[in-house]
């Protein structure tokens, strides 16, 4: 976290404790600050202050988005179809897998070799029956950027809700709502330095969705509970630095993943590299190990880097006791021992050139150790 946002999270939680609901003077002047806070993540994506709501992160606003979304449709139209690429990230896909089922219809939007959704792959799979259309505006993975301003297009006039889970790219790139056209979107402060736990979706103005908790009245009965103000105005404050700072951070990252990539390249034969660098958020580089050419797998190479200080992700999950290979991967047509011998980067605005090259050969060292 950055140490401004944890200066600004401690302030709040000892000097302005009072709940943003109370009319008295400690609850108003908290109140003043979750407004603030508002404002300021409002005009950083170019919406207006009534369109965002606090959540507890990303997934919660993409669980709000697709839930809420697909049972007011289907009251309110009969429509109930949803159509979703293949690639997001769980706290949309399980959604949509909860959604199946309640007994809607959900369709997985196919990708490219490359990572990419086309948007006419969108287009083919709609039918008169679908209510909502999500596709990520950055995959976690691979850092592939999605034509999201094209599909958004697609659903113009069919009354289809477009969603997009921004938790990759709002404050890394510039994001404006007006510009994409999107109509519900999820944002996380943990990724910009932020605090863990705190989010927002975005709904624009008339947009048609249940919410998914029901109590009191905060956030205008979009969700309810008292407001975590503290973590807000930490939200808030990340993202007032990131406007300020994004711009250098994405060049470093673009100069570190292109250093590395090159580093890894001149000394690894038999890479792949998974992140296309030409259209993709440029902190993130996922790169897989032919697996003619090693015999590692990358929870093998994680243990080896972090033992040495190097802490990188792996393109699969363990899950009760088994690893699971990488959905995205696997969707964009990986065979499951590439998929399985994969490993991600991802820079930091803290991040320096040293560390990357230090963790390059690092990783370097590791795989020749296991080359065939
Ligand atoms: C693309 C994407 N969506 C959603 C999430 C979930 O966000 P949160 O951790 O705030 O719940 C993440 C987190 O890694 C993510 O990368």
């Amino acid at each position: 976290m950055d140490r401004e946002v944890a200066a600004v999270i401690q302030q709040q939680m000892t000097e302005n404790f009072g709940n943003a609901s109370s009319i008295h003077s400690y609850g108003r002047s908290a109140k003043v600050v979750l407004e603030e806070s508002r404002e300021t993540i409002a005009r950083f994506i170019g919406a207006e202050t009534s369109e965002i709501f606090f959540t507890s992160g990303g997934t919660e606003a993409d669980n709000h988005a697709l839930i809420g979304t697909a049972l007011a449709k289907r009251r309110s139209t009969g429509k109930d179809h949803i159509l979703v690429s293949s690639i997001e990230h769980h706290a949309v896909l399980d959604c949509t897998e909860y959604l199946a089922s309640l007994g809607f219809h959900v369709t997985h939007i196919p990708v490219g070799r490359n990572g990419f959704i086309l948007p006419a792959s969108v287009e083919e799979l709609i039918t008169e029956k679908t209510s909502i259309i999500s596709v990520m505006h950055a995959n976690n993975e691979t850092g592939a950027l999605q034509p999201v301003r094209e599909i958004s297009q697609i659903t113009k006039d069919r009354n289809i809700t477009f969603h997009s889970d921004t938790v990759q790219t709002i404050g890394k790139i510039p994001v404006n709502v007006g510009d994409i056209g999107i109509d519900l979107l999820a944002i996380s402060a943990h990724k910009i330095y932020g605090p863990k736990g705190i989010g927002a979706i975005y709904i624009r103005k008339g947009t048609d969705l249940d919410p998914l908790l029901h109590g009191g009245s905060q956030e205008r009965k979009n969700r309810p509970g008292t407001e975590n103000v503290p973590l807000i105005a930490g939200f808030a404050k990340a993202v007032e630095i990131a406007g300020r700072t994004m711009e250098k951070t994405a060049a470093d990252a673009a100069m570190f993943r292109k250093e590395l990539l090159n580093l890894i390249n001149a000394n690894c034969p038999g890479i792949i590299c998974n992140s296309n660098t030409e259209q993709s958020i440029p902190h993130i580089l996922s790169v897989s190990l032919d697996p003619t050419h090693y015999n590692i797998e990358s929870e093998t190479l994680l243990m080896g880097m972090d033992l040495r200080g190097v802490a990188v992700s792996s393109g699969s999950a363990c899950t009760s006791g088994s690893v699971q290979s990488s959905h995205v991967l696997m969707a964009m047509g990986y065979d499951k021992h590439t998929a399985q011998s994969t490993v991600r980067f991802s820079f930091g605005k803290f991040t320096t050139i040293q560390e990357v090259v230090t963790a390059g050969n690092i990783f370097c060292s590791i795989v020749l150790a296991f080359e065939k």
